[in-house]
């Protein structure tokens, strides 16, 4: 398995080209399974999970193109699912990846049946899938759970209807709004998730001729259609990514712009940021992150639905928290174990006390160079953020976990002068 080894203690200062979203991208790629024609996504970024995506698409009879591959800016993905060959998503597949059960709304609305397997549990909580269930049994699927499997039929097709969600989930919501385009009549969300990424997918959707209104809101309005076309479609740049790029920045300090990625896109980020001593300033379709000698001041932050502090940068803002002046309460509210970055923080000298859904993080001047690992994806790179800003030499292990959502991480840090490099196992 691949590490990376990072030499701590330089400042960061260039432009780094922010992504595609991944966590867009995934939904619009299953978005395919709704029509009979070509999907073309551009921006699609080059990732573990995509590439799990596009076996699981291609297991379904999805015909999948992939061009402009070596292009640094995403490549263009072309997917036709002219047939559904198989409406089953096996374990094998869905295990490695949860986001496989989005493909569950899509199917059962076109097909009328879809086994799709439960994902199981995840290193950052339970994770469970009722919500996506008790909402497709609200538009008339009957759904059962048998041998791991969720059996979903609906031999006459889904039919509109109210759904009211107890709390905001986002995976749920894309489900439910992909099922919706197709189902009978007029179906209504509400509580719906309102994370952009929920928005692009929505925008998608629409000018594969779905009608939708409420976009961007808690309450969306679907009118059922009895089939898709094909669109073209830009994937939205990916605030998370970009979010964690400006936290590199303040952490090593310096000034790093961020291609493509708008300023408001970093949303609640930006003024957790600036009350921590961080310039961020809009430059055209692009931000400035900008930290020069000042030290970073303690912020408290807690996780939210959007448009609250997102729990894909909760472990990069405590990173940045760890060598602040003063104390923070970094608090997780939307998964249960979130937090398996603080032991490894703390093995790099990092002053972090964990008492059930909040951390207290008293910031040291100084963090220092260790061997490290973690279990998820955003922990991972929490640690080599920690590392930019650590003293002397620090080694992150298990990095499939970043290639999962990080594209060219080492390459686009030492571009911008940071001493990163990846050691192949
Ligand atoms: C999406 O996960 C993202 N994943 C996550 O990003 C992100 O952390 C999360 O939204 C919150 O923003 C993708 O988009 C692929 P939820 P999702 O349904 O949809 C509970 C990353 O690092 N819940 O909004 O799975 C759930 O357990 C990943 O890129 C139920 O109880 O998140 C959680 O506590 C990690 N029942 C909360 O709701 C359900 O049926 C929010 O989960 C569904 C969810």
């Amino acid at each position: 398995m691949d590490s990376i080894r990072i030499e701590g203690g330089r400042p960061l200062y260039g432009a780094i080209h922010v992504g595609g979203a991944k966590n867009a991208a995934l939904k619009l790629m299953c978005a395919a399974l709704l029509t009979d024609q070509p999907l073309v996504l551009e921006r699609v970024p080059r990732l573990a999970d995509i590439r799990t995506l596009e076996v699981l698409l291609a297991q379904h009879g999805v015909d999948i193109k992939v061009e402009d591959a070596a292009n640094p800016q995403g490549q263009r993905l072309i997917l036709q699912a002219g047939e559904i060959t198989s409406t089953t998503a096996p374990y094998d597949l869905v295990r490695r990846m949860r986001a496989s059960v989005l493909v569950l709304g899509p199917l059962v609305a076109r097909c009328g049946t879809a086994d799709v397997s439960l994902p199981g549990g995840c290193a950052i909580g339970a994770r469970p899938v009722n919500l996506h269930i008790e909402g497709l049994r609200a538009l008339g699927a009957e759904i059962d759970i048998e041998g791991g499997y969720i059996r979903a039929r609906a031999p006459k097709g889904l039919t509109g209807a109210i759904v009211r969600f107890p709390f905001v989930s986002v995976g749920a919501t894309e489900n439910l709004l992909m099922a919706a385009t197709l189902a009978k009549g007029e179906t209504v969300l509400e509580n719906a998730a309102r994370e952009p990424e929920i928005g692009d997918l929505a925008h998608c959707l629409v000018k594969m001729g779905a009608e939708i209104e409420g976009i961007g809101t808690d309450r969306l309005r679907i009118l059922g259609k009895p089939s898709l076309g094909g669109a073209a479609h830009k994937v939205m740049a990916d605030r998370i990514e970009g979010g964690t790029y400006a936290l590199a920045a303040a952490i090593a300090g310096g000034k790093v712009e961020l291609i493509d990625l708008p300023a408001e896109h970093l949303g609640a980020m930006i003024d957790a940021l600036r009350r921590a001593g961080v310039t961020v300033e809009a430059n055209g379709t692009g931000t400035i992150v900008r930290r020069e000698n000042n030290r970073i001041s303690g912020v408290d932050v807690i996780t939210e639905p959007y448009p609250g502090f997102p729990t894909d940068l909760q472990a990069q803002f405590m990173t940045l928290m760890t060598i602040a002046e003063g104390a923070a309460m970094v608090t997780e509210t939307i998964f249960e174990n979130r937090f398996m970055h603080v032991p490894e923080l703390a093995r790099m000298g990092a002053n972090i006390t964990v008492h059930h859904a909040s951390a207290l993080v008293r910031g040291v001047p100084k963090l220092k160079g260790a061997p490290v690992m973690a279990t998820d994806l955003r922990a991972s790179v929490s640690l080599v953020l920690a590392g930019l800003a650590a003293e002397g030499e620090t080694v992150v292990s298990r990095v499939y976990h970043l290639d999962r959502g990080y594209e060219r991480v080492e390459e686009k840090l030492s571009a911008c002068g940071a001493r990163i490099e990846r050691i192949a196992a």
